[in-house]
């Protein structure tokens, strides 16, 4: 069973493949240089994009039962989040409100409470403060008004996505991924397993790791030894559902379904899709397996990719496990192949060898996440909330 979403980009595939054609919009894009090298350009999407929009964190077998916690510092505010004893994940500022030190520092375990190494203050699943030493030394203190901070944290489609940082408003997390939610709950991410999990630190502009998943125009080149030739060159569909994407690039298997009945049709065999949830996360939906991943600027010219391989299930033989590692092999390679790529245009970055790069009209992810971003940085494009 596919969706009428589905039938209509294995329906506009097969137009262009008989015809000659590919998606695309009416005009090239041309985006300044300064959106990748300018100090106050990342500045601002550091504090806009990376503060106030749901960031994807980890999967839910991460935390799998009442009492497990994970810290997460990649983003600028040091996070805890743990599974609470009522089974939901909670989301603070890893910042005891004594006096500021780090609550937890393991990665991730098992705890019932967590005591603050400074002064041992100690605060419970649910961020409360329940006790201190000698408490008689800060007079009327009223504890409940000095639990940890909570940061909006949901658990979705088998991940768990936190806005890292203090907010009052309620995010409509529905309502802001509402265009990628039948796609995604059909995938029952949340039953699958990761199989391997891995970050890299790279030194190009987070900007530049993400084009590397808007656009298949470059398959057949950077990728001429690996990816290319399962793919057809530049055929992608993009559905911009602003501010996020569905980039459903097709296999050459599709032109099977030119001579089936639509009500035959599947679609999952005959696609690679790339969705991309605004502003850095992307779930990579290969024929039987998934990649997620998330882009973090760390600094000026430098970020950390971070990737889970989903899989259906855990490996129950020696031969699913090596067509799963043979899979995860090919995967770093082909990531790495665009990453040397922009490594390679980091380094040109501030030669003003180029004052704009130019998008092409079939490079319509790029149109689509640019326009997203600049609508954030001015303020056009916020989270929904309730
Ligand atoms: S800073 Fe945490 S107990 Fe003092
Ligand atoms: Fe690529």
């Amino acid at each position: 069973m596919i969706s009428e979403e589905e039938r209509q980009i294995i329906k506009e595939t097969l137009d262009h493949k008989a015809n000659g054609t590919t998606h695309m919009l009416d005009d090239v894009m041309y985006n300044p240089v300064a959106k990748y090298n300018d100090p106050n350009q990342l500045r601002a999407e550091m504090d806009i994009l990376f503060k106030n929009f749901p960031i994807i964190i980890a999967h839910s077998s991460d935390l799998l039962e009442a009492g497990s916690f994970l810290t997460y510092d990649d983003l600028q505010a040091p996070i805890l989040v743990t599974r609470n004893n009522d089974g939901q994940v909670k989301a603070f500022l890893n910042v005891c409100r004594h006096r500021g030190a780090r609550v937890e520092d393991k990665p991730c375990g098992k705890a019932r409470t967590f005591s603050c190494p400074y002064h041992n203050w100690t605060f419970d699943l649910n961020g409360n403060l329940r006790g201190l030493p000698q408490p008689f030394g800060f007079g009327d203190l009223d504890k409940s008004k000095l639990g940890l901070i909570e940061l909006p944290v949901f658990e979705e489609f088998g991940m768990i996505w936190v806005v890292p940082s203090k907010t009052e408003q309620t995010i409509d997390f529905d309502a802001w991924t509402a265009p990628m939610r039948e796609q995604l709950n059909g995938l029952d991410l949340g039953g699958h397993v990761v199989f391997k999990k891995w970050s890299l630190d790279r030194n190009m502009s987070w900007r530049l790791a993400l084009e590397g998943f808007q656009e298949s125009y470059h398959f057949c080149s950077a990728h001429r030894d690996t990816a290319c030739s399962s793919y057809l060159d530049n055929q992608s569909v993009h559905m911009n559902f602003h501010p996020h994407v569905r980039h459903a690039v097709p296999l050459s298997s599709i032109e099977e379904l030119r001579e089936k009945p639509e009500a035959e049709w599947d679609y999952r065999p005959h696609y690679m899709t790339q969705n991309y949830l605004f502003p850095a996360n992307f779930v990579q939906v290969m024929t039987d397996h998934v990649y997620v991943h998330t882009i973090i600027p760390t600094g000026q010219g430098t970020c950390k990719f971070q990737c889970m391989m989903l899989i259906p299930e855990a490996p129950k033989t020696e031969k699913a496990e090596r067509y799963w590692n043979k899979n995860y092999d090919l995967i770093r390679i082909v990531f790495d192949e665009d990453f040397v790529i922009g490594e390679g245009i980091q380094k040109g970055l501030n030669t003003n060898a180029n004052q704009e790069f130019l998008f092409g009209m079939y490079e319509c992810g790029l149109h689509f996440g640019q326009t997203a971003i600049d609508d954030a940085l001015k303020g056009d494009l916020t989270v929904d909330t309730v």
